[in-house]
C-alpha cells in the first residue's frame, strides 16, 4: 500500500485487495444467484480509502454489478462511503467501525431518471474481519416493491495487501 493516513488506523485491517471466495445473491423477486467479485480498498496518503467493486458471471464470465467510491472517516469512529454503482445509482451510506466490523445504513440515495424498476429505497451493509483473516460482508436492501430484505452475503481473501 501507499502511505497510510493516521486518520484511517481503525480502518487498516480492511485496506488491500480482496477476491471472493463464496459471493451468492438472493431476494423475494428474484431467483439466488452466485456470483464472483474483486473489491478494493486502497489508501493513496489522503484520510479516505478510494473503493472499487466489480463482480462477474461465475461461469461466462461477463461483467455484472460495478461500483466506485470513497470511504471517509470521522472523528468518532464515524465513516461516510459514497458509492456510484452502474446500474444508475449513487448511495451515500454512513455508520460506524468498531473493532472488526464496518456497519454502514443508506442515509441518501439517488437514482438515473430511466434506472431499472423498482428503485431502491435503503441499503445496509456489514463488514467483518473473521477469525480466519477472511472478509464478510452481508448486504439488505429495500426497493419501492419489497421491504427490507437480505440481497447479498459474501466471504473475500485478501490477495494484495
Ligand atoms: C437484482 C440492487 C449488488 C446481482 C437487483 C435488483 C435491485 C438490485 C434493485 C432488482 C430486484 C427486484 O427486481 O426486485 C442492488 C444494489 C446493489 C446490488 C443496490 C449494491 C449495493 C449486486 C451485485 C451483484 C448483483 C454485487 C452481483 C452480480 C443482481 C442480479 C439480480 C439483481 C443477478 C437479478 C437480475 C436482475 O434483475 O438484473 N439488484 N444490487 N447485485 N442483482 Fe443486485
Amino acid at each position: 500500500p501507499g502511505q497510510i493516513h493516521e486518520s484511517l488506523n481503525p480502518l487498516k485491517w480492511l485496506i488491500g485487495t480482496w477476491k471472493s471466495v463464496s459471493a451468492k445473491g438472493a431476494y423475494p423477486t428474484i431467483s439466488p444467484f452466485t456470483y464472483c467479485e474483486e473489491i478494493s480498498f486502497e489508501s493513496i496518503g489522503q484520510p479516505m480509502l478510494n473503493y472499487t467493486s466489480k463482480s462477474w458471471h461465475p461461469e461466462k464470465g461477463n461483467p455484472m454489478h460495478l461500483e466506485s467510491g470513497y470511504l471517509r472517516i470521522f472523528p468518532g469512529s464515524k465513516i461516510s462511503f459514497m458509492v456510484a454503482h452502474n446500474f444508475g445509482l449513487t448511495t451515500l451510506e454512513e455508520g460506524t467501525v468498531q473493532g472488526n466490523t464496518v456497519q454502514l445504513k443508506s442515509k441518501q440515495i439517488s437514482r438515473m431518471t430511466h434506472a431499472k424498476e423498482p428503485a431502491v429505497t435503503e441499503v445496509q451493509r456489514d463488514y467483518k474481519l473473521n477469525e480466519n483473516g477472511q472478509l464478510e460482508m452481508v448486504m439488505c436492501m429495500a426497493t419501492s416493491k419489497t421491504p427490507m430484505t437480505e440481497h447479498l452475503r459474501v466471504i473475500y481473501e485478501k490477495f494484495v495487501q
